[in-house]
């Protein structure tokens, strides 16, 4: 995510990610699905104000206007504005915990969202959403004094409590580059990858929403092992766009298409352009395809919208580490 001082408070604007590659290793005790992913985040982007002032409640207030309709009863922007949604969890979480451990001062505030990544999708919007609001949290509580050694393992820890996605987005790499990485275990345990995806994605979107819990309670274990996260790691590291493509998986596809046929519906559609290689995100309802070059995920992009599905021509998002910003960000000028 990308923050900066605005007047009165603080803003951010969060991408969202795809799964270039999924792979589930079993069923675990606590009900969880052992996870091998690697996550890549694009430039879809939500973006969160946070103005603070320390009566203890929080108000949200959700912008939809940037968000494309499709339908009347279209789950994409099915966001609830109260305490359900993933903004108010997650900024109620750090500031309770900083209270509590006496780190930070009594908050609370106004927060505003601009909506465009869809929900119900796999691209982890709500995730990011709620990273963001972890994230303006910790540093408005703390303010200048916020330290990578003291503050931020509790904005991590608030994070995997809230669900498996939200780490990913806390996080970054030290250098201007792609944030791309392997994530483990529930999918909150976060390895950095370093490497540069050039390429563009179309991320389409379907009308219809896939929930994660179904998804993973229609999943057999057991199949489409022809994949392995080691080929997409070292198609990464070579930094060679075609066998990225070439090696694109997710284990949760056959449970979503039974969900919602449009994730066989969009794969068909995809399949008729030239791409590189095209995959289901996250527990879904979206997928992408990869491109090597803008033009033609653009032409790819207005021929699916032309069929009544959101779809986004977008590049990897590069994002500067959070040290740097922070440091930069208390620099400037409001
Ligand atoms: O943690 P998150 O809110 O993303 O998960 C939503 C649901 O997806 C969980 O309640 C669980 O049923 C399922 N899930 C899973 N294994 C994971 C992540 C999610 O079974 N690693």
């Amino acid at each position: 995510m990308k923050l900066q001082r605005i007047d009165g408070g603080f803003h951010t604007t969060v991408p969202c990610k795809v799964n270039l590659a999924l792979r589930v290793n079993g069923c675990r005790e606590d009900g969880y699905h052992e996870l091998e992913t690697i996550m890549l985040a694009v430039g879809l982007c939500d973006e969160l104000e946070f103005r603070p002032d320390s009566t203890g409640e929080f108000q949200l207030q959700i912008d939809f206007s940037d968000a494309e309709l499709l339908a009347p009863d279209d789950p994409a922007w099915d966001v609830p504005d109260d305490a359900r949604n993933l903004v108010i969890k997650g900024i109620e979480a750090v500031a309770r915990a900083f209270e509590t451990n006496k780190l930070g001062r009594k908050l609370g505030g106004n927060l505003r969202l601009k909506k465009r990544i869809p929900s119900q999708a796999g691209l982890g919007g709500g995730s990011a959403d709620g990273a963001a609001a972890i994230m303006l949290g910790a540093i408005a509580s703390v303010g200048e004094s916020f330290s990578w050694k003291t503050h931020f393992p509790v904005c991590q820890q608030v994070a995997a409590s809230l669900g498996s996605d939200l780490n990913f987005f806390l996080e970054g790499r030290a250098s201007t580059d792609t944030w791309v990485a392997t994530c483990r275990g529930r999918g909150e345990l976060i390895n950095p990858i370093d490497a540069t995806v050039n390429g563009w994605l179309v991320v389409a979107h379907p009308p219809a929403g896939c929930s994660t819990k179904e998804v993973f309670a229609r999943l057999r274990l057991g199949k489409n092992q022809d994949h392995t996260v080691s080929n997409v790691l070292e198609s990464l590291k070579s930094e060679q766009l075609t066998s990225l493509g070439n090696s694109l998986f997710n284990d949760l596809e056959e449970a979503a298409s039974q969900v919602t046929p449009y994730i066989e519906r969009v794969r068909n559609w995809f399949d008729r352009y030239d791409h590189l290689g095209q995959c289901m995100s996250g527990s879904g309802s979206a997928r992408f395809c990869l491109c090597d070059n803008r033009e033609q995920a653009e032409i790819i992009a207005n021929d699916i919208r032309s069929k009544g599905v959101r779809a986004y021509a977008v590049q990897p998002w590069m994002q500067p580490s959070m040290a740097s910003q922070l440091t930069a960000m208390w620099l400037s000028e409001p």
